[in-house]
């Protein structure tokens, strides 16, 4: 039976207010499943950001368990924590979060420059496919100023996958852009997920979004509902993964 690629324990989020203690997250339990298209949706302020930023391992919870692609995230120190994310996870936020100064390109070789194993070369040559992928590689030479919030996003996504992440985790993806660049973005992420198998977690407000993915939970006072219409989708997409690796277990065994 395949391990959940996330889950969540019991996972509780509080900020000390007004000398008193307000509770966004409370104890959530979650398992995410390798391959599956996750929408969380919610009010603003209802907690999103927060979650994904714990499941993302950016942040740590107050109390509860979280696991990521099998280490207990919730027990290691920052440093590990930054490895761990390092090689398994890619980020896209809403405000597309480039570094100014540095080209697209530049920008989309960071996370391999963080890996001492790739030399330069190979990561601008990984760089500029991926940068040809979403559709930039005339603009590979421009820093973030001088591209469209469009543009900026495609840099993004391309950043946030040239390291070959099992999990994506979107924030708001297309909250800055206009209805035609965000449907563009839109279609972008969703032809990747399913080109690459990875796991995509998205926060968003746009139901129509939510409703591209396979499950929907959404965020209501700090608890997780899972959206009953998706739930046969859901089990259907494990039972698949499931036999899926069972076959894979097979015929590497040769039985
Ligand atoms: N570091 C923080 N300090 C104080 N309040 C915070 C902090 N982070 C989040 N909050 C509060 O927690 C709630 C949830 O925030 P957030 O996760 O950003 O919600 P969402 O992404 O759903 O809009 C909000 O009320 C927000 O003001
Ligand atoms: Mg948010």
């Amino acid at each position: 039976m395949p391990q959940p690629i996330i889950s969540a324990h019991q996972l509780t989020q509080t900020i000390p207010l007004n000398n008193k203690v307000f509770t966004i997250l409370n104890e959530i339990n979650l398992e995410i499943y390798a391959g599956e298209q996750v929408a969380i949706t919610g009010r603003s302020g209802s907690g999103k950001s927060t979650l994904l930023g714990i499941l993302a391992t950016l942040d740590q919870p107050s109390s509860g368990e979280v696991w990521v692609c099998g280490e207990a995230v919730h027990q290691l120190s920052e440093e590990a924590r930054a490895k761990v994310r390092l090689e398994n996870i890619g980020f896209v936020f809403q405000s597309f979060q480039l570094l100014p100064h540095l080209s697209a390109l530049e920008n989309v070789m960071l996370p391999l420059r963080l890996q001492p194993h790739f030399g330069y070369r190979e990561a601008e040559q990984k760089a500029l496919s991926w940068l040809k992928r979403v559709g930039l590689e005339r603009q590979a030479l421009q820093t973030p100023k001088v591209l469209s919030g469009g543009e900026q996003q495609r840099v993004a996504i391309a950043r946030a996958l040239i390291a070959s992440p099992k999990i994506i985790f979107a924030d708001e993806p297309t909250g800055n852009l206009d209805g035609q660049t965000a449907h563009e973005i839109e279609t972008l992420l969703f032809e990747l997920n399913r080109e690459l198998g990875t796991t995509l977690i998205l926060v968003t407000h746009d139901s129509k979004l939510a409703e591209m993915c396979q499950r929907r939970l959404q965020l209501v006072d700090g608890q997780l509902l899972e959206d009953s219409l998706t739930n046969n989708k859901s089990s259907q997409n494990r039972m698949l993964n499931e036999l899926t690796s069972t076959l894979v277990d097979q015929v590497e065994d040769g039985t």
